[in-house]
């Protein structure tokens, strides 16, 4: 296995991830846990030394153990870990004289040839991506120059005898093309054959697990999404019954979802599961509210509240599960506290841990979207489970503006599986990030078999996206949404009007509220 000591950059997880893409199995640990009898107890294959925000001449600032070049294994420093590897090594690091580089630069080989850059410099130059303000300024003994770039005189270095490589980039970012490469012909060179798994993955998660929880009992809000199932599932195969999940049930779902989650996690899972019905008690405190934060903050209010009931009942939990999955780590670390205003008071179980005093599961913390949806298939979840477009913790609230009614939330149900139906059979479903129904809050006048009808209006909506934060309306044909309105009115009683939403993100938001 393959050691990644972290010295805080931004992007540390990426190098996991391109690591995880080619096989090999790693673990990131922070610099400042890691000593040279961790090492030992760890025995590493190779080491990857991360970038972070520091400038090793200043006091204090973060070392690797000694260790680690005495292991007579492969390191690879990258930006910060290039820096200190010249450091540590006897070279020499300087920050200002206008060296800084942010952004793309391009890297020229010097003569001499370096099986870590194989299949590099097919034109001439390769792109790569920096962000550094300090650079190297004397190379350690035994080093040599390999690659240079405009402002970074050793941007990459190696000391092929010793098995030790350096560079000033960071070849984890997609702005690296050839990063990928580079990572490749490390893990090679030291020896890697790439046959690490997901299944070798949900093993050592399922390890991590029981070590962190012991006899501990976990509670999790399970919602039917993929995050919150995946990580239900996993942690219900690490600790069998020490796990309760609870779905909280507001009432605001689609057409048979409830029905759906809990049977399939019940019996295809046998999941301890507690089915907390409460719509009564959600549509009833909505009841005449149109106010779109109103409705968000009373939904994320009652359902603490819901899910504190339900875990008392079963006699409290040591432990909170939840499906956080690596990006909402990185917005949560980067943005919090930042100057950003709120547009919409987002609805998760934040909060919860701190009010019931229970530490926190999260197998997910270090996987990206596609990773756990990996995950689940190998967990065996279907396909069609796996790829379910993101829906929102308010649930159907906030794709009725104005009051919300049963009656309202019938006819949405009903408009939004009609579309949803429409989407798949035309196998657009994969090609969409995001696709819904709404209910307007008005009514219009139309006329059907000669009588007149005064009915509500459906809107309907489809994105792409990347990851939420902005998104393209889904350029449907004439025809597919000709045929579109008129099923939803033929087949749903109550609506008489159908528009098409065609508002990108920004200006508009993905959901309506
Ligand atoms: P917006 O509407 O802000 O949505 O453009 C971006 C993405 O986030 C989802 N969304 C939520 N997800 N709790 C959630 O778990 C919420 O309160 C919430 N509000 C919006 C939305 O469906 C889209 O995928």
């Amino acid at each position: 296995r393959l050691l990644i000591i972290d010295f805080g950059s931004q992007v540390t997880q990426l190098i996991a991830r391109r690591l995880r893409e080619l096989n090999v199995y790693c673990e990131i640990h922070p610099f400042n846990k890691v000593d040279d009898a961790f090492l030992a107890a760890f025995a590493p294959k190779a080491v990857i030394l991360s970038g972070g925000p520091a400038s090793v001449y200043t006091e204090g600032a973060p070392m690797p153990p000694a260790g680690v070049f005495t292991l007579g294994v492969p390191v690879l420093g990258i930006c910060y870990g290039q820096q200190v590897m010249m450091h540590c090594l006897g070279g020499h690091v300087e920050g200002g004289h206008g060296t800084a580089e942010f952004g793309r630069a391009f890297v020229t080989p010097t003569p001499a040839r370096l099986p870590l850059l194989e299949g590099w410099f097919a034109e001439g130059t390769e792109q790569v991506w920096m962000s550094h303000g300090d650079h190297v300024s004397k190379l350690a003994p035994g080093f040599e120059v390999y690659g240079t770039s405009p402002n970074a005189p050793f941007a990459v270095t190696a000391d092929p005898a010793r098995q030790f490589y350096a560079v000033q980039f960071h070849p984890e970012v997609h702005h690296t093309p050839k990063g990928a490469q580079l990572y490749a012909n490390f893990v090679r060179m030291a020896g890697f054959k790439g046959d690490w798994t997901m299944g070798a993955y949900r093993e050592e998660a399922i390890r991590k697990i029981r070590d962190q929880v012991g006899s501990g009992r976990v509670i999790c809000a399970l919602s039917g999404g993929v995050d919150s199932s995946v990580a239900a599932v996993l942690i219900h195969e690490a600790i069998g019954e020490q796990l309760t999940c609870v779905y909280v049930d507001h009432g605001l779902m689609r057409l048979g979802e409830s029905e759906q989650v809990v049977s399939m996690f019940r019996e295809h899972y046998n999941l301890p599961l507690i089915h907390a019905d409460e719509s009564d008690l959600f549509l009833g405190k909505l009841d005449g509210v149109s106010d779109p934060e109103t409705k968000r903050k009373i939904i994320g209010g009652l359902f603490i509240e819901v899910f504190e009931k339900h875990a008392k009942a079963i006699g409290g939990a040591d432990f909170l599960a939840q499906g956080t999955l690596y990006p909402d780590v990185i917005e949560s670390v980067s943005f919090s506290g930042g100057p950003s205003v709120t547009i919409k008071s987002h609805h998760n179980v934040g909060g919860l841990p701190e009010r019931m005093n229970m530490k926190l599961v999260e197998p997910l913390r270090e996987l990206f979207k596609d990773e756990v949806r990996a995950l689940g298939r190998e967990l065996g979840l279907p396909q069609s489970f796996i790829g379910r477009h993101p829906f929102p913790g308010p649930g159907l609230a906030i794709r009725c503006p104005g009051e919300i009614t049963r009656e309202k939330l019938d006819i949405l149900r009903q408009a939004d599986a009609v579309y949803i139906d429409q989407i798949r059979k035309h196998g657009l479903y994969d090609e969409i990030w995001q696709a819904f129904a709404a209910i307007l809050p008005m009514k219009t006048v139309g006329v059907m078999g000669d009588t007149r009808t005064y009915d509500y209006a459906v809107a309907i909506r489809a994105v792409t996206s990347v990851d939420g934060m902005t998104a393209d309306t889904y350029p449907f044909t004439n025809e597919f949404l000709g045929e579109t309105m008129t099923r939803i009115i033929n087949e749903v009683k109550g609506v008489n009007r159908v528009f098409y939403d065609l508002t990108s993100k920004p200006p508009g938001t993905i959901e309506l509220e």
